[in-house]
């Protein structure tokens, strides 16, 4: 996802000099070009050598450094750099790059920097607690960086508390959510419904679908990556949830139709990828439901019609987008729901294509609109979610 960028991380003195090994790996991964800048004290924990075969660049350490091109070497990282990360920091460079230092090679590249930049403060508790360190970190969101809370635990001095640098991949997930793609939906709120919903027949039993939540992860985790606000209205899922993606977990129907439309702040953008569980026990109850001797029927009623309700009281200005799960008469039934539930897009699976549904890591789907259908070929559901989103945003 990091194809063409320049990621520039800045290690700090700390013990948790060794997660940004982890981390420049993991960028790698990503495609990205990574150059690592060390301080002097960072080398007394993790060497220089680590991140140049890690990374295949050279890692830099003293500003006089005459060992490599003609160009002003910090001047000239600054200006390749497409983001600046600084992890561990501490406490001391917070400080210096809170003030604006420049007596190494990090500071001075990092003060020559205009491209977004974040740091990932790591330290003892009492340092980082300190009205001194805290102030400095206020600073340096004054001056647009985006400062990453550390994490709270035992540290390395034995203490328990908050200081703990995050893992490196909450780290790399930071990262991408800056630069991975352009940010087309900042400003707006994105809801999403995901995964099944579950209707207890008794305290044992209960009624659902094959939904695994996939397709609604990653149109939550893609608009994300987008700028958008998203909020996942999830039923039991065994996904990991999205990071910096607001989740509000539901069981049944009912929950789920309630978590959406209490929201207070409407949404630009419903996507309801739910699969809702058609029936739910109908009063089950002894007192109202007259068993007769030995039957075991349970009496069901249908559920609350989600994507109804959001088409009937739509929002000003809301885009909102279904989907159907069809095994015949994919266009023609999927056209019918567009108009019926009022809605702007139906994402439509024909559910006997190899490769679409429940479960599966693709999707073929067919994107309905009121200005036609457009099929997609065969895509990993993160792609699927891209080009449903550009279709969503279209309609804006
Ligand atoms: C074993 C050890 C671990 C340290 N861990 C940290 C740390 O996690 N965070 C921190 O702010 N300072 C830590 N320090 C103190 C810094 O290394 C010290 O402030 C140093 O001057 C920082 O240099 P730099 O900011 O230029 O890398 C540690 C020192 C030692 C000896």
């Amino acid at each position: 996802m990091l194809q063409g960028k320049t990621v520039l991380l800045g290690v700090t003195g700390g013990i948790a000099a060794y997660k940004a090994a982890y981390l420049a790996s993991a960028l790698v991964k990503q495609h990205c070009s990574v150059e690592v800048i060390l301080t002097e004290h960072a080398t007394k924990f993790i060497a220089p050598l680590t991140f140049e075969q890690l990374t295949g660049n050279r890692c830099m350490v003293d500003t006089f450094d005459r060992n490599f091109s003609h160009q002003v070497e910090h001047i000239a990282l600054a200006r390749r750099a497409d983001l600046v990360m600084v992890a561990p920091a501490t406490a001391n460079v917070c400080a210096k790059l809170a003030h604006g230092l420049a007596d190494d090679m990090l500071t001075t590249t990092v003060l020559a920097c205009s491209c977004p930049k974040l740091i990932a403060p790591a330290m003892n508790t009492g340092m980082y607690e300190n009205p001194v360190t805290q102030d400095n970190l206020d600073l340096l969101r004054k001056y647009g960086w985006e400062v990453i809370a550390p994490a709270s635990g035992r540290l390395a001095c034995g203490d328990v508390g908050a200081g703990k640098l995050p893992e490196p991949d909450l780290l790399l997930q930071h990262i991408l959510r800056v630069l991975a793609l352009p940010h087309d939906l900042e400003g707006k709120r994105v809801l999403v419904t995901a995964g099944p919903t579950q209707e207890a027949l008794d305290p044992v039993r209960y009624l659902t679908n094959h939904s695994t939540g996939k397709m609604g992860y990653a149109i939550a985790r893609m608009a994300m990556l987008r700028g958008a606000q998203v909020t996942l209205v999830s039923g039991p899922t065994a996904l990991e949830p999205p990071p910096f993606v607001e989740v509000v977990p539901v069981v049944s129907a009912q929950d789920m139709f309630e978590a959406v439309t209490s929201r207070q702040e409407p949404s630009d953008l419903i996507f309801k990828a739910a699969a809702v569980a058609d029936y739910t026990p109908a009063d089950y109850s002894d007192d109202k439901v007259k068993k007769k001797e030995g039957d075991l029927s349970i009496p069901l009623k249908r559920t609350q019609d989600i994507l109804q309700y959001l088409g009937d009281h739509r929002r000003p200005g809301q885009v909102i987008c279904g989907f159907s799960m069809e095994t015949r008469d994919l266009l023609q039934n999927s056209t019918a729901k567009l108009e019926k539930k009022r809605v702007d897009m139906i994402c439509a699976n024909n559910l006997k294509v190899a490769g679409a549904g429940f479960g599966t890591d693709t999707n073929v789907i067919t994107l309905i609109t009121r200005n036609g259908a457009e099929e997609l070929p065969l895509l990993s559901k993160e792609e699927a979610a891209s080009r449903i989103l550009d279709r969503a945003v279209a309609l804006l």
